[in-house]
């Protein structure tokens, strides 16, 4: 310990009265000389936020760990101090990591806990690490690391899922089901280029998530409290050991700013929105109604009154969450509104919707990571309701067209066709030529080849069309594209 090496550049007195030189004993054991009474009990458990904000003691201990070795190599802190610290900080995180450690609301966050937990087991040398920082650089790290890994770790659940679509689409590249406009039958389509649907939107979810990453990489450190500090520090070292891509260039912003927290937010709350709408189509077509899909039991829970039921909980429980994390967003969004420079209490404020946003992401994206490629798909029941809901008549109008008339036209014809095969329960693939012709003296044999299902997918092979051709190169293409939607190369 150091305490009584005067030269060294830490322990010079500060400026002011110290608690050596002070008549008067501090009262307040927090924040020192300057308090006269104690904080009060109940505004020290309202202001406290180590109840969740020790969520972030791994960032927390890594942040120290890289300045304690920036001020030595910067002549700030000795050799030895520095070990002491490094060797200290094992300790702790060693004991939070086995749950032997005393978190305290006294305390109040993470940041003073270790602090503190560190200081009494190995003297000055804990004293010295808060040199040239402040919690306000801190707790900026501390979240930005953290959401790196966040980041990190939803973009691989995220791609252990999009794989699975691209597996799923694979399988049913030709499988028939209808399309829907209004949730009414509009057009064929295959299964295979619906799961393609759902791998866009995700993809690009993927995508965003790798925006976040990008933009929030860099570091705050340095900043102190608001206007960085006096001590010769190198923020390049701090940076290389703590891997930021860059430093936050103004002290004011980096302390205070929270928008890579929001962005985090809304990326997932525009990612829960397309799960709601896949989960919405797979409560759909579960039911009795649709019969499409079956999910497999694991999957599933039953009802504890009624014996029959097999309930698709998963899908509605990612459903119902869009609604928190629609919340979280709308949260961070007004705790940063209208926030004067640098930092504010408010802050802290942001933790709680940016973790729950966090484990409603990871939690969701794994649920259907598992439980998408397991759907069970029954090709019948897609391809008779495909069948029955008219779903060929844009193909017969297209057909009429190449026969020369106007399209309008073509409409209305159909359309009467449409109306008699509703009064008489036939679908045009179903009526007799001469029926047919009735409607329209163009009409041959051959329109047989438009109004089958299979003719009506594969008349649309272009890119981005639903034809079984086009599905199967679409998903090679997709494969190369999710290599590096998250980081592009
Ligand atoms: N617990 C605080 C937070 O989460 C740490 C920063 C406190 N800074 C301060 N000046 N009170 O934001």
């Amino acid at each position: 310990m150091n305490s009584s090496d005067s030269s060294h550049p830490t322990s010079r007195p500060a400026a002011g009265k110290t608690a050596t030189d002070s008549s008067e004993a501090v009262t307040n054991t927090q924040w020192g000389g300057r308090f006269s009474e104690s904080t009060d009990q109940f505004v020290q458990a309202f202001t406290a936020s180590v109840t969740f904000d020790q969520r972030l003691y791994a960032q927390d201990i890594a942040g120290s760990r890289a300045h304690a070795t920036m001020l030595q190599r910067s002549g700030v802190l000795n050799q030895e101090d520095l070990v002491a610290i490094q060797e200290g900080l094992n300790d702790i995180e060693a004991d939070i990591r086995a749950g032997k450690f005393q978190w305290s609301v006294a305390l109040e966050d993470v940041h003073m806990n270790i602090e503190a937990a560190l200081t009494a087991r190995i003297g000055d040398a804990g004293k010295r690490l808060h040199t040239g920082r402040s919690r306000n650089d801190q707790v900026a790290t501390d979240i930005r690391l953290y959401l790196r890994d966040a980041c990190d770790q939803a973009a691989s659940e995220c791609t252990r899922l999009l794989e699975g679509l691209l597996d799923l689409a694979g399988l049913h590249a030709a499988t028939i089901m209808p399309g829907f406009t209004h949730l009414q039958t509009a057009q064929p389509v295959t299964f295979g280029h619906h799961v393609m649907a759902w791998f866009e939107m995700l993809l690009r979810d993927l995508e965003r998530l790798g925006d976040t990453r990008r933009r929030l990489n860099r570091m705050p450190l340095g900043a102190a409290a608001l206007a960085g500090t006096s001590y010769p520090i190198d923020r390049e070292i701090t940076r290389e050991l703590l891997g930021f891509d860059a430093l936050c260039e103004n002290s004011l912003d980096a302390v205070s700013d929270r928008d890579f927290a929001i962005e985090f937010t809304s990326n997932t709350a525009i990612c829960l929105m397309h799960l709601s709408r896949i989960a919405e189509e797979l409560v759909l077509w579960m039911s009795a109604q649709f019969r499409f899909i079956d999910l497999p039991d694991r999957f599933c829970t039953g009802s504890s009154i009624m014996p029959q039921k097999k309930n698709p909980d998963v899908p509605e429980l990612v459903r119902g969450k869009t609604g928190r994390a629609y919340g979280n967003l709308m949260a961070l969004l007004t705790l940063m509104k209208s926030q004067p420079l640098a930092y504010n209490k408010d802050n802290q404020e942001d933790k709680e919707p940016l973790f729950d946003s966090v484990d409603t992401l990871l939690g969701c994206v794994r649920a259907f990571a598992d439980m998408l490629p397991a759907i069970e798909v029954r090709h019948e029941a897609m391809r008779s309701a495909a069948r029955a809901g008219f779903s060929t008549a844009t193909d017969l109008a297209d057909y009429l067209v190449c026969k020369g008339l106007t399209f309008r036209d073509a409409h209305e014809v159909v359309g009467s066709a449409v109306a008699y095969g509703v009064a008489h329960e036939q679908d045009l693939a179903d009526m007799p030529l001469t029926i047919l012709q009735g409607f329209s003296d163009q009409i041959e044999q051959d329109v047989f080849q438009v109004l089958t299902l299979e003719g009506s997918v594969n008349a649309r092979a272009h890119v981005g069309g639903t034809a079984p051709a086009a599905v199967k190169q679409a998903i090679e293409r997709a494969r190369a594209r999710l290599d590096t939607a998250y980081m592009p190369n």
